[in-house]
């Protein structure tokens, strides 16, 4: 039976979004009716994960001590790990994996923790079958956007390998943005060891992307049209997510 752990990025500084995330994190602000971090974990729920680990700032751990009984994830037994400082994506996934306590899983299913699915949910349920891991040993989940240059946009061939991913292009390759949701295999924690950091500061996702693409394991799974993703990370789009969740509670009444 393939095991997997669940990791969601909830930590950052969130400066786009300052001043309100001064004093509270991102990850804690509503979406409509439930704070952002509940979106991950329903990702996280859907996809069977045996246990889910949310990295977050020292400032936060105590709010997501008992995020199972606040959100009512009873299912999913949460644990959470403090990154010392918002140094990277990459790091912060590393930073998750004192939570495990040694243990190592088949899969490690990492999500951004200002990734909204608002809608098609149900289109993500299975994603993790899909990624065999004889095709590949990492995998980013994708979804067409009006918009990609504002997003990481990933240029895919007919076998939906990953050929080339760009931050925010002038050009973009594609009309495919990444997610902030993926799959990786076991070698990720020993992958990020050997990251350098950037010249911001950073160990940065693209890089630990990087390793998997340049040994062709990288895949893309494509998500559909009507699934409505967000990425939460500044005030517009935070009350785009608000009001599309709204609308869709609304007309599921
Ligand atoms: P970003 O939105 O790229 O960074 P941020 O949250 O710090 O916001 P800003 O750019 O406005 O300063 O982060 C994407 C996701 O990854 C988000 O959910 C926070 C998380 N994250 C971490 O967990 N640790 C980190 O070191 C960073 C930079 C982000």
């Amino acid at each position: 039976m393939t095991r997997r752990a669940g990791i969601i990025l909830a930590g950052g500084s969130g400066s786009r979004m300052s001043p309100i995330t001064d004093k509270v994190n991102k990850h804690l602000l509503p979406v409509y009716d439930k704070p952002v971090i509940s979106y991950p974990l329903e990702v996280m729920r859907v996809l069977d994960v045996d246990q889910a680990v949310i990295v977050c700032n020292e400032r936060d751990q105590a709010s997501y001590a008992d995020a199972s009984d606040w959100l009512g994830f009873w299912d999913l037994q949460i644990s959470t790990a403090v990154q010392p400082k918002p140094d990277g994506l990459a790091s912060a996934v590393y930073t998750a994996r004192s939570a495990f306590g040694g243990e190592s899983f088949d899969q490690y299913i990492v999500s951004v923790g200002d990734g909204v699915y608002v809608t098609g949910l149900d289109q993500v349920i299975g994603i993790e079958r899909r990624a065999k891991p004889e095709q590949a040993l990492a995998w980013v989940v994708i979804k067409e956007h009006s918009h990609p240059q504002d997003f990481g946009v990933v240029a895919i061939d007919a076998k939906d390998n990953v050929t080339a991913i760009v931050e925010k292009p002038n050009s973009p390759p594609s009309s495919f943005v990444c997610t902030g949701l993926y799959i990786f295999d076991v070698s990720l924690f020993s992958r990020i060891d050997k990251l350098t950091y950037s010249a911001r500061g950073e160990l940065e996702m693209s890089d630990l992307l990087e390793s998997y693409l340049g040994q062709n394991q990288l895949r893309a799974i494509a998500l559909p049209d009507d699934v409505l993703w967000f990425d939460v990370g500044t005030p517009d789009r935070l009350l785009d997510a608000s009001i599309a969740r709204r609308e869709s509670l609304m007309s599921n009444k």
